[in-house]
């Protein structure tokens, strides 16, 4: 089983026509997709993807219940919009929001007492990893953002120099990466991947065992690329 998860982040993509596209993509029946659009189109796309085998994600959920925080949404609302799972700690919101792995295991803690199913995202910088430090980085942001329970989580692997820049892992990077997050992981939860997945590399990313899934941005906003991204399984 792999997961396939489109993150639009600050984009919105016509919905009805994606959706209709994307879930005629032919899947195995065990693989699931998600679609996590940016706040305003949840409430339209919970009846989009209602009768889908698109499931409703969000890019990212507050550490409390309710209270004033201009802006900012809990989860609890997500799972009332008909959310599933909720994207915590992506690179952008570490780097954009100054969100440290305290936060986004409060995040993550806080999404699965409502109900959902955490997207906990990790990983290093250009320099970190030209540093010798990528394994590091992410055994110290996986011990300190991954939240200690045994409710279903998913956690993602996206170096951060990946991300948006058409620049991926290489495949053994990929899996020296992956297999030493299972390692470190107290619980055997997947690890999907993320930074520059598209059509033409997803088929050896996706054929690798220690990858349970990928996590795809630019590559999700058309369609037909991210249907290519499903079928590659
Ligand atoms: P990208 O983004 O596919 O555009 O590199 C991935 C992500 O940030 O989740």
């Amino acid at each position: 089983m792999k997961y396939l998860i489109a993150n639009w982040k600050m984009h919105s993509p016509p919905l009805p026509a994606w959706a209709q596209a994307v879930s005629k993509a032919s899947v195995r029946e065990d693989d699931q997709i998600v679609l996590c659009p940016p706040f305003t189109q949840l409430a339209a796309a919970q009846m989009v993807l209602a009768n889908t085998n698109i499931a409703l994600g969000a890019q990212d959920c507050h550490y409390k219940d309710e209270g004033a925080f201009t802006g900012d949404i809990a989860a609890d609302m997500l799972k009332r919009v008909g959310c599933a799972f909720v994207i915590v700690g992506h690179s952008e919101r570490r780097q954009y929001h100054h969100e440290d792995d305290a936060m986004v295991q409060a995040k993550a803690d806080n999404a699965i007492d409502h109900g959902l199913v955490p997207i906990i995202c990790v990983g290093e910088s250009l320099a970190e990893r030209e540093a010798g430090q990528a394994e590091a980085v992410v055994r110290a942001q996986l011990e300190a953002s991954v939240p200690n329970r045994d409710e279903p989580m998913l956690v993602a692997y996206e170096p951060v120099w990946a991300i948006g820049t058409g620049l991926t892992a290489q495949t053994a990077d990929i899996m020296a990466m992956h297999t030493h997050m299972k390692k470190i992981l107290a619980q055997p939860l997947p690890v999907l991947y993320g930074g520059s997945v598209k059509p033409a590399n997803a088929a050896a990313i996706l054929s690798l065992e220690c990858v349970d899934g990928v996590l795809v941005g630019s590559a999700s906003l058309q369609a037909e690329s991210f249907s290519q991204i499903i079928q590659a399984v």
